[in-house]
């Protein structure tokens, strides 16, 4: 039986834009503000999940007041809005245009599922909002990855299945969550982060759509 994939979903920072770096800046001034240790390393363990979760990782169990907890949130976020304001389309990823271009040629519908709150101005920053056709962010759902529930309300939004749906994803957290949601997932970057994917590329730059739904298409045929 044909797959017929019909829409491919995105992730937004790491796949769309790279604004790790920008997180990481402002989680590292709040750190450093309150006395607490926060690497690099440490960053690598915020891809993906959302503003409460990345707290609570950053804290490393240590318990924490929720009125604390909900002031240091809204001062990371006050940093994180203030960078992204020099955020330009040449912050892009590579590719990123080329890709989403051939995928609304091919007739595919494009969504967006990010766990970020910021996903809407981001996009703005990029003057990419007019290519997706549904936006789906922190505030969609409230259970973001790992659970599923932001891609399948995004797919629900586009009006079409998650097993016709490809989602790409950087982060682990992010795979997992298209895993358990029945989605196809192709995991962009590091294999020690998106491993589980079902197809490997390095970057948008790198893909073809057509060769991407020819990979699918044979791993369906094989089961
Ligand atoms: C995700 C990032 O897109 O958004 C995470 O990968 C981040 O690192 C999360 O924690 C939440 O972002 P925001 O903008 O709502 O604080
Ligand atoms: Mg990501």
């Amino acid at each position: 039986m044909a797959l017929d994939i019909r829409a491919l979903i995105f992730d937004l920072d790491g796949v769309i834009t790279d604004t790790a770096e920008l997180h990481y800046q402002s989680w590292k001034r709040l750190s450093e503000e309150e006395g607490i240790p926060f690497t690099r390393h440490d960053n690598e363990q915020l891809r993906g999940v959302d503003r409460r979760e990345s707290l609570r990782r950053i804290l490393k169990g240590q318990p924490i007041e929720e009125s604390i907890a909900q002031e240091w949130m809204t001062r990371k976020n006050n940093y994180y809005t203030t960078l992204l304001q020099d955020l330009t389309p040449d912050n892009r990823l590579p590719g990123v245009v080329n890709f989403l271009e051939e995928a609304r040629a091919a007739g595919l519908k494009i969504g967006l599922g990010s766990a970020s709150r910021n996903a809407n101005p981001v996009l703005d920053k990029l003057s990419l909002r007019s290519m997706f056709d549904v936006v789906g962010d922190g505030y969609s759902v409230a259970r973001t990855k790992p659970a599923p529930d932001l891609f399948v309300w995004v797919a629900g939004a586009l009006g079409v299945p998650p097993m016709q749906s490809v989602v790409f994803e950087d982060a682990e957290a992010g795979i997992a969550a298209g895993l358990e949601g029945g989605f196809w997932t192709v995991g962009l970057g590091d294999p020690a982060n998106v491993g589980r994917a079902h197809v490997l590329i390095r970057d948008l730059s790198q893909a073809a759509v057509r060769a991407i739904l020819e990979s699918v298409e044979q791993m369906s045929v094989k089961g």
